[in-house]
């Protein structure tokens, strides 16, 4: 497995892969079960798989968030190791956004709304970086989970809006067995928080609407951001010990818009 850690290191090593088909799977660390199913699957579908590992800045609204956003650089590796990745692009925050840079993308539609409203600046953060990232490893193939599913649908779109030559693989949502979806924050939770957190799949799955399901939420002691149904999906951000999560999954039969 190579690691470059510089846009540099990375561009030389690119440029030595001829002719074989590249995946791509980009990350901030902090892998889990979720991020392993991505990169399984690029790997069956690719003859190199490269993995980024950045913690995008741009993309953190709340400092504080992104002071506590876990790192585990040692355990990410050793994951990607027995994954039997090749590449893994760990760029330098510097080289990413230079002193005085002040090109961003921004999309005001899909982008306006739950992730977008509440966490402002959160889509111009990783669309800019994911533009970035997408034109310097220059994939056949990049992979996002239908977690971030309005992540899915921005980068998707910028990508065709861009001609971006790179396709934008969707992939489902890996789930502990309590129907917790797989996430870096989850480490951040307590054990009882954690077997707590499955009501959130749980509401999501059975209320018949989207008011019903928040209330099912704060009578179990969530803090509520949204509950919202959009493209024949329903959506909800909640705060559990000061820890925001988010699900989504697609509404339950009758229901579809
Ligand atoms: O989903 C993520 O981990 C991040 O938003 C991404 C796509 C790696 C961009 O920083």
């Amino acid at each position: 497995m190579r690691i470059s850690h510089s846009v540099e290191e990375w561009l030389r090593c690119r440029s030595a892969i001829n002719g074989e088909s590249i995946g791509f799977v980009p990350t901030m660390g902090a892998l889990h079960t979720g991020h392993a199913s991505l990169i399984e699957r690029c790997r069956k579908e690719s003859d190199i798989a490269v993995v980024s590992i950045f913690i995008n800045p741009l993309q953190f609204n709340d400092p504080k968030d992104l002071e506590r956003y876990p790192q585990t650089l040692d355990q990410d590796l050793s994951l990607l190791e027995r994954l039997g990745v090749e590449e893994v692009f760990i760029p330098p925050a510097v080289e990413i956004y230079p002193p005085g840079c002040r090109y961003y993308v921004d999309e005001l539609s899909t982008a306006a709304h739950m992730e977008g409203l509440h966490r402002p600046g959160f889509f111009r953060g990783v669309m800019t970086v994911v533009l970035k990232l997408l034109n310097l490893v220059r994939a056949d193939r990049a992979y996002f989970g239908e977690k971030d599913y309005q992540q899915l649908r921005v980068i998707s779109g910028m990508a065709s809006d861009f001609f971006i030559p790179t396709e934008i693989v969707a992939c489902s949502t890996v789930r502990q067995a309590s129907g917790l979806a797989e996430s870096s924050r989850n480490s951040l939770l307590s054990c009882d928080a954690r077997r707590k957190a499955a009501c959130i799949h749980r509401a999501l799955t059975t209320a018949s609407t989207s008011a019903a399901a928040q209330a099912m939420l704060e009578d179990d002691g969530f803090k509520v951001e949204y509950v919202e149904e959009h493209w024949g999906r329903r959506f909800a951000a909640v705060f559990l010990e000061g820890v925001r999560l988010i699900d989504n999954v697609p509404l339950p039969p009758g229901l579809e818009s």
